[in-house]
């Protein structure tokens, strides 16, 4: 699968740089071509030397070579690669990156890379667990960032637990697997609904649910990972998708949300309905603010549009369409019933009772139900998995469509 790509190798300061001499071995093995930027504080860790000679390409590490004045462009670099894989990437790093910072050339190419970037983190166990080091990996996960988890067991400190570098053998595979999927959606149309709706009552209150978006922007950047183009149709979240093949519509209400389905839903081949669309809106909106009187107030409410179901009348042949279901009760039957009377192709349920999953998390646990009668249940992942398993499913779903 490596046969070809361009991988361009960003190495940090950290005892996990030798791994990455061994990491550049096995890419040149499997007939990858190979550039490598290194930090200043890499080159105390692993020379320059020992990797130019493993990767048969000069190492970087300033904008300019002092030498000749040659300028070590980082547009250029971030064009050439078909993926910038930073191994090990200290927390010093990540955090950088997460905060935009461009003080060295493996940040400045991160900053204009257009291919997709993964990360291998390396560090103590401390620094790895902190808040501020987590904070950092999801805002780069959200911007779809592939992050390959650390290992746990014995560290440079002489510490015990989560933050060694994994094993060049499994980052390889990681690689593949990421260049595998790639393509695999390439030409496909895919639109999502993500995040709450939120129905004005006056200017300054609505109505609203506790959704984070994390699913749908999720399962954008997986699509989107994997070649597809994708419009996420997104309520008021605070996300940004990372991918350039995601186009955004922002929308607040449920009945713009529709409008915005509805007229993108030409040659659409794949519908993911996965935001928690209010159902219900006031009746007036109020136009200057409500005041508050002594007596009881009512507000009435009518229903709002159904997104998932009105697409479920007019969809086209062969378009897939899955939806989400979160339940407290009768999960299963109720899920059932939603994929019936929407007419989805296959629902997500989601279960309030499990620990860990829903609104809110960075993890869920889901069951996938079709509607040719499969039940597919998950273990409690994280939300990228859980996205990346969907994604598995319904590219099972489009062929069982082609057949
Ligand atoms: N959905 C939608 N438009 C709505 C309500 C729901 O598109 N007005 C979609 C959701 O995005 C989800 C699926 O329908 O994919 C099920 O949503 P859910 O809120 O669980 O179901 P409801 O039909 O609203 O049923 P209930 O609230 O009674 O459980």
């Amino acid at each position: 699968m490596l046969k070809g790509k361009r991988i361009l190798l960003a190495v940090t300061g950290s005892i996990a740089a030798y791994k990455s001499a061994m990491l550049i071995r096995l890419f040149i093995k499997e007939g990858a071509e190979v550039r490598v930027i290194m930090t200043e504080m890499a080159k105390n860790f692993i020379t320059p030397l020992t990797m130019a000679t493993l990767s048969k390409n000069p190492i970087l590490v300033d904008f300019y070579n002092p030498e000749n004045g040659d300028w070590n462009s980082h547009v250029s670099l971030g064009l050439w690669a078909d993926l910038y894989l930073i191994a090990p990437a200290s927390a010093n790093t990540l955090s950088k990156m997460a905060g935009g910072i461009a003080d060295n050339l493996l940040l400045t190419t991160y900053l204009s890379a257009k291919c997709p970037v993964a990360v291998a983190p390396a560090m103590d166990l401390d620094m790895y667990r902190h808040p501020a080091t987590q904070a950092s990996l999801s805002l780069l996960r959200e911007r779809g960032v592939h992050v390959i988890e650390p290992a746990s067991g014995e560290l440079a400190s002489g510490l015990d637990g989560k933050g060694r570098m994994e094993e060049p053998e499994e980052i390889l595979h990681q690689v593949d697997e990421l260049f595998e999927r790639k393509a695999t959606l390439a030409g496909r149309k895919v639109i999502i609904t993500a995040g709450p709706t939120r129905e004005p009552i006056d200017p300054v209150r609505f109505i609203s649910n506790y959704s984070s978006g994390k699913m749908g922007y999720s399962l954008a950047e997986s699509f989107a990972g994997r070649g597809a183009d994708v419009v996420l149709v997104s309520g008021p979240v605070s996300l940004n998708p990372g991918n350039p093949r995601i186009r955004r519509i922002n929308v607040e209400t449920a009945v713009q949300m529709k409008d915005a389905v509805i007229s993108n839903v030409d040659n659409a081949d794949i519908a993911v309905l996965c935001a928690a669309v209010a159902d219900y809106a006031p009746e007036t909106v109020a136009s200057s603010k409500i005041k508050r009187k002594q007596s009881d107030m009512t507000l009435n409410l009518v229903p709002n549009p159904d997104i998932a179901a009105e697409l479920g009348k007019i969809k086209k042949k062969g378009m897939i369409t899955v939806g989400f279901a979160l339940e407290t009760d009768n999960e299963l039957e109720n899920a059932r019933q939603k994929l019936k009377r929407k007419n989805l192709d296959a629902i997500v349920l989601n279960s309030l009772k499990d620990e860990g999953a829903g609104f809110a998390h960075d993890t869920n646990r889901v069951t996938i139900i079709s509607s040719c009668g499969d039940v597919v249940e998950g273990v409690l992942k994280r939300k990228e998995e859980v996205a990346s398993d969907i994604v598995d499913y319904v590219e099972k779903l489009l062929l069982c469509s082609r057949d």
